[in-house]
Parts: structure tokens; C-alpha cells; sequence
């Protein structure tokens, strides 16, 4: 559509329509924020959907994603769907990206077209940072390298809200290769700002710097931490970030007998408290970091977490798209 002065005034309603409101990290959310982002998501999960209705009819959303992805991607695409969305899906191996175009030219391109939300899965913790404040639409972070994921934080600390009823004074363990973990990182800030205590766990060189832990976070052997939490949070070893040969070697140490030295054996689980339920974000890798038969067991909610995860990306899309 044309005005009268030639501007294209459907790229201009798009510009003026969209409030630019990025997601970079759980670091940049208020407790207040986080909580309304869950209350909305718990609509989107409790209510008729239909008498809700499809707020975000007409917005265009494009999934950018240079790292694999089952659950994010397809969980934000199904998001966007039910909210009446169009959108876009980015292939990195077909795209301008093989010629050399950056990521930055790769927004101002789909800005250009009207696109109202960009979702981005890549490896550089910091681009994303730097990107947000020179372009017209709203980037919502999938996972940037071992930095954050925060609708993965938002999709747990959800599960974890619906089952307990609350998510503070919580102790929720968090097992496996924390140093290269996005989702440890946003979920211990995440569980900080809603005041649980995260018990950390696992091989000791896959533990994260003290310097990172938060207040609420502190690092205990993986019996201790599996008798003592109400959730029970079981994370893979990331090897796709595991730069060095001498850290590859060691962690190839620790991953002989696994399941048995740090994963949740069917035999570890007995010491779990009766109410404490079992998570992980997936992936998993079944006899690896927990017991094939625990992932469908009565104490899982890691379908639960698939389930939500639609549910709180419908919610971080209306934020973005406002
Ligand atoms: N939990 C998670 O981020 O899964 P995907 O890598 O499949 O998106």
C-alpha cells in the first residue's frame, strides 16, 4: 500500500506499531517481569484459547536459527501459529549467509520487510548484546552459546510454579556440565530472582567458576544435592562446546560410568524426598546422564516442560510484539 507522499505506509505502520521489546537474558528481568510473563504463559495454558483469541494476527516472526534445534524452534513456530502469526523460517545453509552477509545486514534485511520479531540461536554470547540497539524489531534470544536461554528458564521455573504452587523457598539441583550450560546460567538467575536455592552438581571440571555463582547458588556432591531438592534438574555434557583437547580429555575421564559416578540412576533416585520431581530441558541421553526408564516415570515433568514451553513463548511473543 502506497500514500500519497510514495512512502510504503504498511512499512511504516509496522515500524510505529512495534515497540521494540527484546529478550536477551533473564538478567535484564524484573521478579515482577518474570512473574507476569508466567501468569500469562499459565493463561495461555489453563484458559479456551479460542476466548482468548488470536492477538498477534498479521505480526511476522522468523525463526533464526544457526544452531540445532527441536524444542525451541519448532515450540516458538507452534507459539506463533496459535497466535495468528505468519512465520518465517531461516535456513542458515540457504540463506545470504553463505555469501558472506552478517547477521546484523541479515535484520536490517528482514526489518526492511516488516518482519516484527526475530528469534536467534547462535553461538556468540555477547552478539545479541550488541545487535538489540540497531535494529527495528524485537530480538528474543533462543540460546547464545553457554551464555543464557531464557525461555527455557522461564518454561522451567513455570513447570516448577504449577507443580509446587510456588517457586520460593525451593530447592531445585541442577546436575551435569554446568560451565557450558545457557540453561543453568538463566535458570540460576531465574530461580534467584523468584528465591530458590540451586544446588549445583556434577564432574568437578564442568563446575562453574565461585565467581559465578549467584547468592543462591552453591556447588555439593551429587548424592547431597539429589537428597536434598525438591526438583531434581538432570543436564547432557555439551561436547559440541567443549573447545579444548585438554578439557575434552579430562571430561572424557569423568564420562566413562556416567550414569553411575554423576547421572540419575535408577538406584540414585531412591534417595530423591518423596514429593521431588525430576526436569531436564532436553536433549537427553537416555542411560547417559539419567536412566531411560526415570525420563516417562511417574516423578518426570520433562514433558510437562515441552508442554509449557509452547505456552511461554506464546506469552514472550505478545511482550514482544506490543
Ligand atoms: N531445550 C532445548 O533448548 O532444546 P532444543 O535444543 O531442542 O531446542
Amino acid at each position: 500500500m502506497w500514500g500519497s507522499t510514495g512512502q510504503n505506509v504498511s512499512m511504516n505502520l509496522s515500524s510505529t506499531l512495534v515497540k521494540r521489546m527484546h529478550l536477551l537474558g533473564i538478567k535484564d528481568l524484573s521478579k515482577e517481569e518474570i512473574n507476569k510473563l508466567l501468569d500469562r504463559a499459565d493463561q495461555w495454558a489453563y484458559a479456551n484459547a479460542k476466548s482468548i483469541g488470536m492477538p498477534l494476527q498479521n505480526a511476522v516472526i522468523c525463526n533464526l536459527f544457526f544452531e540445532a534445534s527441536t524444542r525451541t524452534r519448532f515450540s516458538f513456530e507452534v507459539a506463533a501459529k496459535k497466535l495468528g502469526s505468519h512465520v518465517l523460517n531461516f535456513y542458515p545453509n540457504s540463506s545470504s549467509t553463505q555469501k558472506g552477509e552478517s547477521l546484523y545486514d541479515t535484520l536490517k534485511t528482514l526489518e526492511a520487510m516488516g518482519t516484527d520479531v526475530a528469534i536467534i540461536r547462535q553461538s556468540d554470547g555477547g552478539i545479541l548484546e550488541e545487535l538489540a540497539p540497531k535494529v527495528g524489531l524485537s530480538i528474543i534470544n533462543a540460546g547464545d552459546g553457554a551464555n543464557e536461554h531464557p525461555t527455557q528458564a522461564l518454561l522451567d521455573t513455570l513447570t516448577i510454579r504449577q507443580h509446587f504452587g510456588r517457586v520460593d523457598g525451593l530447592k531445585v539441583a541442577i546436575i551435569g556440565d554446568i560451565s557450558h550450560s545457557r540453561v543453568a546460567n538463566s535458570n540460576m538467575l531465574a530461580l534467584d530472582k523468584l528465591g530458590a536455592e540451586v544446588l549445583f552438581s556434577g564432574p568437578e571440571a564442568l563446575m562453574p567458576e565461585p565467581s559465578k555463582l549467584s547468592a543462591n547458588a552453591k556447588i555439593v556432591s551429587p548424592d547431597e544435592a539429589i537428597a536434598e531438592a525438591d526438583v531434581v534438574m538432570m543436564l547432557r555434557i555439551q561436547f559440541e562446546r567443549h573447545a579444548s583437547p585438554t578439557s575434552e580429555a579430562k571430561i572424557k575421564g569423568h564420562f566413562e560410568n556416567y550414569l553411575e559416578k554423576y547421572g540419575l540412576s535408577t538406584q540414585r533416585a531412591k534417595l530423591m524426598k518423596d514429593h521431588a520431581m525430576i526436569m531436564h530441558p532436553a536433549p537427553f541421553n537416555r542411560g547417559v546422564e539419567i536412566d531411560g526408564s526415570l525420563v516417562e516415570g511417574e516423578k518426570s515433568l520433562i514433558y510437562k516442560q515441552v508442554s509449557n514451553g509452547v505456552c511461554v513463548r506464546m506469552a514472550v511473543l505478545e511482550r514482544a510484539v506490543s
